[in-house]
């Protein structure tokens, strides 16, 4: 799959390759309002990684409906939306709005934005919240839930297991990891908003551990991001316990990188005389 943020709405990159051949695509993290973003520099590359700090810049659920679903639903590859609110009440909303709407397959809940001042993190970081914003979603939408969970939490599988107990098909992490950047000469931080979230390689060793926690502590899919650049990055989290894994930073220096990483495992499988994916899902945990 691709993750949210770093494929926008997959039309983008439809002129690049053939991407009816992905998993998945999760579109861009989306709002109830169009949102504008926030103020500028938004992105600085660090030692590999990059730190961005977009604030849900997106064109709003409704536009989203008239004009990117209808495109998706010509398509093969499964469209997933990734949403975000400020309150549990907008999340439900969102979910409502986008239940039926042909050309959306599943919703992907992000209670783990960095970069928003109200909602994002703020939920993901405690189980509570994290499960009153689950359980909005799911008695709105009977599309598949899938809950993207945050690194910048104490006990990100409690949180795991409260927002399965609370309804979600699937768990996909990590989000971003909250960082900085300063600029000497200026000496001020480089990010207009001070923070933003680490992304890339940086994060692969946190991602992994994580995911390996949380494929511990859950029943249900677990879907692995951070870090993942190449086909091995990919198996190492497939390993760990994930079902599927996302493709996010790494299209910035590859557009075609998903794509390649999807290759990537077929020609490890084929070499390895492994039939089935399934059959390496959590080999490291054995
Ligand atoms: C520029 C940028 C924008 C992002 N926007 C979103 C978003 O809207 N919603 C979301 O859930 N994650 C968003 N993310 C986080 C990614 O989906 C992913 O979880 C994270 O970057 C870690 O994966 P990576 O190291 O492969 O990039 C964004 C990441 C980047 C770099």
């Amino acid at each position: 799959m691709t993750a949210s943020g770093t494929f926008g709405y997959g039309t983008e990159y439809s002129q690049l390759f053939d991407i009816q051949e992905l998993g998945a695509i999760i579109c861009k993290g989306t709002t109830l309002k169009p949102r504008e973003g926030n103020p500028q520099p938004r992105l600085v590359e660090t030692a590999s990684g990059v730190i961005n700090s977009i604030g849900l810049q997106n064109i709003g659920v409704k536009a989203l409906i008239k004009e990117k679903a209808p495109v998706w639903a010509e398509w093969q590859v499964p469209v997933i939306v990734n949403i975000a609110g400020d309150t549990v009440e907008e999340y439900g909303k969102l979910a409502q709005e986008l239940d039926g709407v042909k050309g959306i397959s599943g919703i992907e809940v992000n209670i783990s934005c960095p970069n928003v001042k109200c909602g994002g993190a703020a939920f993901g970081a405690d189980a509570e919240s994290a499960a009153a914003v689950t359980k909005a979603v799911r008695k709105a939408t009977s599309l598949p839930v899938i809950v993207k969970l945050t690194p910048n939490a104490g006990d990100i599988a409690g949180v795991a297991r409260a927002v399965v107990d609370a309804g979600a098909d699937a768990v996909s992490l990590i989000n971003s990891v909250k960082g900085m950047a300063i600029d000497i000469k200026t000496r001020r931080p480089v990010i207009g908003n001070v923070t933003g979230g680490l992304s890339g390689p940086a994060i692969k060793p946190i991602a992994l551990a994580m995911v390996y926690e949380v494929a511990g502590a859950v029943k249900v899919p677990v879907i692995g991001c951070g870090g993942i650049a190449t086909a091995q990055d990919a198996l190492e989290f497939i390993m760990a316990g994930a079902s599927a894994v996302q493709v996010g930073s790494a299209t910035y220096s590859n557009p075609r990188a998903s794509l390649d990483i999807l290759e990537g495992i077929k020609s490890y499988l084929e070499k390895e005389g492994i039939k089935k994916l399934a059959e390496i899902i959590g080999a490291a945990r054995k």
